[in-house]
């Protein structure tokens, strides 16, 4: 099997894209990037990486590379992409996929006329529980799902007040891109990505911009988003995100399909990051609920997802184009939060 030559540009979440390509024996990690001198020879050193560049330019010039992890700050995203993808490797992009859904498009026609493939990282798909979830809904088990509501919460939870994440011209929004991009994408997941048509939405900053104002930082996103979703195909997804918020629990989540025929679950435990899942189904005028106990093994993280594909010549999932439907509707909410009325997309 032909080993593929992999460079990583980032290095903070950027570590677990090295781990994770780890998993596979036909990847090898043999470039990195980022400007940070002290990441750069601290996992370089950790992971035996030769390559290593302050510049992701120079590496995208330097190395031959098979296969590309773009790991930066959002606003990074759409750049790097393009030119890993005209540097002639597939990219593996961090969610958000971008900005906006201007940019995501400018990423698929990249990705399109190198004929080179873009997944986007919605890393929460890759776990046993959304795993054997998406078989069971699949299976047809929920008959017609019509109803949908996917949420993120933290009581505390700013990422670096005063870092990237909290400015708009670096993250392009606050926790809705941030977290909420993640239960949309599983939510949509689930349901088979229906086509949107109508989006409405709000945005609220009551406690990080008092938090910041206090501490003096740099904040100009939300703290708080919600938005409602209704397809083509009539069903409707809510969506919730935030980064504070005055609840019990430390991290929140949770995201539910509603069917003609059953519904599910899935959500954290311990307010942490473990899962669990639940199916609730009626037979025979009975109702019965259903705790999955995962016996299908989920791939081993995204990164062995991708480069399996990617050598056995499979499609891959998470693809660039569910990612830019993502950023479709996260452009949707934050403008009918703006504007004050739903939006049609
Ligand atoms: N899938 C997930 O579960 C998950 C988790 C965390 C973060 N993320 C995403 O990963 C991305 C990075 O987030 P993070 O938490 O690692 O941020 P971070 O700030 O911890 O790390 C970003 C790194 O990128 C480097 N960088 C900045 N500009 C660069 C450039 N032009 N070229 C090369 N390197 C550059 C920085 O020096 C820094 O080391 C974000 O898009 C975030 O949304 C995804």
């Amino acid at each position: 099997m032909k080993t593929l030559r992999i460079g990583v540009i980032g290095l903070g979440i950027g570590r677990w894209h090295i781990e994770g390509y780890k998993t596979h024996p036909a990847a090898e990690v043999v470039a990195i990037a980022d400007p940070d001198a002290a990441r750069l020879a601290e996992l370089g050193d950790k992971y035996g990486i030769a390559g290593r560049y302050a510049d992701a330019a120079a590496m995208l010039r330097k190395e031959r590379l098979d296969v590309v992890s773009v790991t930066t700050p959002n606003k990074f995203h759409k750049p790097l992409t393009i030119a890993a993808l005209q540097a002639g490797a597939h990219v593996l992009c961090e969610k958000p996929m971008a900005m906006n859904a201007a940019e995501a498009r400018q990423m698929l026609a990249a990705a399109k006329k190198a004929r080179k493939r873009l997944m986007i990282n919605f890393s929460f798909r890759f776990t046993e529980q959304s795993w054997a979830l998406k078989q069971q809904v699949d299976s047809g088990i929920l008959g017609e799902v019509y109803f949908a509501r996917t949420i993120w919460h933290r009581r505390r939870g700013l990422p670096g007040l005063g870092g990237w994440f909290g400015q708009k011209a670096l993250a392009g929004g606050g926790p809705l891109i941030d977290l909420g991009v993640h239960r949309l994408d599983l939510a949509l997941w689930l349901m088979g990505y229906p086509k949107p048509a109508w989006v409405m939405g709000a945005a609220y900053s009551p406690i990080a911009s008092r938090l910041a104002r206090e501490q003096k930082k740099k904040f100009d996103v939300e703290d708080l988003a919600v938005g409602m979703i209704q397809f083509e195909n009539g069903a409707t997804l809510e969506v919730e995100a935030s980064w504070a918020a005055n609840i019990k629990e430390r991290e929140l989540m949770e995201t539910r399909l509603l069917g003609t025929d059953g519904g599910l679950v899935q959500r954290n435990r311990n307010e942490g990051y473990d899962f669990e899942a639940e199916l609730y189904l009626e037979k025979d005028g009975c109702q019965f609920d259903m705790a999955l106990h995962p016996l299908v093994p989920a791939v081993k993280s995204s990164m062995h997802h991708f480069v399996e594909a990617i050598v056995t010549g499979k499609p891959h999932i998470a693809t660039g184009e569910e990612g830019a439907t993502v950023m479709v509707i996260l452009d949707a909410i934050y403008e009918s939060a703006r504007r004050g009325r739903p939006i049609a997309v």
